[in-house]
């Protein structure tokens, strides 16, 4: 294996995740083009609620969201924008409120942006959108400073896909980013009746298995490994007492995997974990809003309330710890 692919932080993440125990790969390596065309599949399935749920709130919600932020000039910072497909929604009600705002979607897809751009110029003739392309920990703090607030969404309830300690270290570094009386939208999506849960990452379509096996194909491809990929299953759990739907892959048999010259052993029956997707309640989305430095200021759900979407605004710093 060439020096270079073992020096990427792909290679080395996977090495010490498979030499962790318990096995682990990190869900963000999930997106690869083939792992991000699954994906939006997974978002159009009757068991993934999640996108419509989405929707919903933004359709019907925008115009009290947009009616919360009393700033006339509003910078929109989108984090991991995708194509932004759900987020003119609310752009459009901010505009029909009367609010000036120029939007910044970031990703680190490029392409992804660009698509994004056209769409919308074609959609907002008017608004002024500046793409952003790279990790947001890096873009964020680099904003030119304008008149008026900061509204930072954080939408698709990606913060599902953090360990609690990570969505409130996430939260504290996007406060640190803001200034008092900027505000921050985030999606989550909430508990609720376990079994819809659980088959939203166990649908019978078997796409989230595909969507999982895709990782080890991804490995398989990048870095000279030679998963059997027949020789893994997908195994979702979700706890409904503390909100975790779980992935992982099965080894199915006792066998060794070759990555980049390392040999990976894995038992029959032995599991990686590959992604976990929190489920919130209010009370504990918006204390961990709170523990960061944000001051709730509305939650709005669809009609079974199984998701939410709820906006803060960033505290002075004194008096938040
Ligand atoms: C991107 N993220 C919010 C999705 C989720 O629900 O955790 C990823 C996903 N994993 C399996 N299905 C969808």
């Amino acid at each position: 294996m060439s020096d270079v692919l073992e020096q990427t932080t792909f290679f080395k993440d996977v090495i010490s995740g498979l030499q962790t125990m318990p096995k682990k790969l990190s869900s963000k390596y999930f997106y690869d083009q083939k792992g991000s065309e699954i994906f939006q599949r997974i978002m159009k399935m009757d068991a993934y609620y999640l996108p419509g749920c989405e929707r919903f709130i933004l359709e019907n919600e925008s115009k009290h969201i947009a009616q919360s932020i009393t700033s006339e000039n509003i910078q929109v910072i989108e984090l991991g924008a995708g194509d932004g497909t759900k987020t003119s929604i609310l752009l459009e009600n901010l505009l029909a409120a009367g609010k000036k705002i120029e939007y910044y979607p970031m990703d680190i897809s490029a392409d992804i942006l660009e698509f994004n751009q056209q769409r919308l110029s074609r959609q907002l003739p008017l608004l002024k959108v500046t793409p952003v392309a790279g990790d947001y920990h890096l873009t964020l703090n680099g904003l030119p400073q304008v008149e008026g607030t900061k509204l930072i969404l954080f939408l698709g309830s990606n913060i599902g896909n953090f360990n609690p300690t990570e969505a409130l270290a996430f939260l504290k570094f996007v406060k640190s980013c803001m200034n008092p009386g900027d505000h921050f939208l985030v999606a989550a999506d909430l508990k609720k009746n376990p079994i819809q849960v659980l088959k939203a990452y166990s649908d019978p379509e078997g796409l989230t298995k595909k969507f999982n096996i895709n990782l080890l194909d991804r490995i398989n491809r990048e870095l000279e490994a030679d998963f059997d990929l027949d020789a893994f299953d997908h195994y979702a759990t979700y706890n409904p007492l503390n909100g975790l739907a779980q992935s992982f892959l099965v080894s199915l048999k006792q066998q060794k995997v070759e990555i980049g010259g390392t040999s990976i052993p894995f038992a029959s029956g032995e599991v990686i974990h590959t992604e976990i997707s929190k489920k919130y309640d209010s009370d504990e989305l918006r204390e961990l809003m709170k523990s960061a430095g944000f001051i709730p200021k509305k939650m709005v759900y669809d009609t079974n309330r199984w998701y939410t979407l709820a906006l803060g605004e960033a505290a002075s710093s004194k008096g938040t710890g």
